[in-house]
């Protein structure tokens, strides 16, 4: 690959720079912390490659004006790829290439971190003994040990879940269009979208975020679960409608919920907004209520899953930049 190729790198962090360096020490980076919106595409000027992250849009007028920057290449250091226009990047000539798997267990990991907090109450343990205030009250929980758990996407991070909870002695109920039972623990199994609803205590996303399952759960789905579920979104944020949730969360429908995505978290997720006004009021309900952990997009980083995630985008751009066969383009 010719080495005076130059990649901008959008919505980047100095996590980014310092990983995508050390994998790509000879590529000739631009990194931007800016990220890629109709307003900044035209900071890829001669670029013949730029590097993207989840919420950077490549929709069909960005994608052309890319085009017309003379940009060929786009390369995800992500594995969902719902903010790109396929069909308008091939219809442009753009090769398109994610990430398709890094560490699924760092998210499985993260997902588990939200259910055991939620459940204990660590976030009120954590601010209550730093106030010396030992009292119990309030922070009973129950054993995850013996109750179901469904799965919704048993893919590499569905299944990363499933191993670790069914080291917990969970039942686990899954549901995915493209089952794969050899790939799941002996405690599971295949069920409808219907059945894990209602048998399940725990509910976790695992699923991608496509026009089919956009607001997978919304207020049927809601009204067919257990009364006080535990909800956990480690996915996209789009696959829940948040105003059905807000609303479940008001009825004790939901009892925990846990969300590492938002459907708006463009807005939001990975700048430090705590000077700001935050004018989202959805966003601000759902911080009001006691029983609702939220992070911001983390559920993906770990040192070995942003080492990863950095040596496979180095590896996808060297092959595209070089017009060969690239393993994690995404085809039409
Ligand atoms: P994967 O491609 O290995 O598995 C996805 C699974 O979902 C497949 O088995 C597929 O058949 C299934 N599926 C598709 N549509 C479905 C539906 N409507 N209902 C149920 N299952 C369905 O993907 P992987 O690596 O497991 O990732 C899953 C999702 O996790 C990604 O699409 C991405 O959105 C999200 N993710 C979130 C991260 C975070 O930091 N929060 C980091 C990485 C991924």
């Amino acid at each position: 690959m010719d080495s005076q190729f130059q990649i901008t790198v959008f919505s980047n962090q100095p996590y980014d720079e310092s990983f995508l360096r050390a994998a790509g020490p000879d590529l000739q980076w631009r990194f931007l912390p800016q990220p890629l919106t109709i307003d900044t595409v035209q900071l890829a000027t001669g670029s013949c490659a730029v590097c993207v992250f989840v919420n950077d849009d490549l929709s069909a007028a960005i994608l052309q004006q890319l085009q017309q920057l003379g940009v060929k290449y786009i390369a995800l250091r992500c594995a969902g790829f719902n903010n790109v226009d396929l069909a308008t990047a091939h219809r442009l000539g753009i090769r398109v290439a994610r990430v398709p798997a890094y560490s699924p267990e760092a998210v499985a990991e993260h997902c588990v971190a939200m259910m055991l907090c939620l459940n204990r109450k660590l976030h009120k343990a954590y601010n209550r003994v730093r106030d010396d205030n030992f009292s119990l009250q309030g922070l009973l929980g129950f054993n995850l040990h013996g109750k179901t758990v469904g799965l919704i996407g048993t893919g590499r991070i569905g299944q990363a879940t499933a191993r670790i909870l069914h080291g917990f002695g969970m039942q686990l109920l899954c549901f995915d269009p493209q089952p794969n039972p050899a790939a799941l623990p002996p405690s599971a199994r295949y069920v409808d979208l219907a059945t894990l609803y209602r048998d399940s205590d725990v509910i976790s996303l695992h699923c991608p975020l496509t026009p089919d399952s956009h607001h997978l759960v919304n207020q049927a789905a809601l009204a067919q679960m257990k009364n006080g579920v535990m909800l956990i979104n480690t996915s996209r944020g789009g696959l829940i409608d948040t105003k059905a949730v807000i609303d479940a969360l008001k009825s004790k429908k939901i009892g925990l919920l846990g969300l590492d995505v938002y459907e708006q978290e463009a807005d939001l997720f990975f700048k430090d907004l705590s000077e700001e006004m935050i004018a989202d009021e959805v966003f601000q309900r759902l911080l009001t209520f006691p029983n609702v952990l939220i992070t911001g997009h983390q559920a993906f980083f770990t040192q070995e899953a942003l080492s990863q995630i950095s040596q496979i985008t180095v590896a996808n751009l060297r092959a595209l930049c070089s017009g060969d066969v690239c393993a994690n383009e995404l085809k039409a």
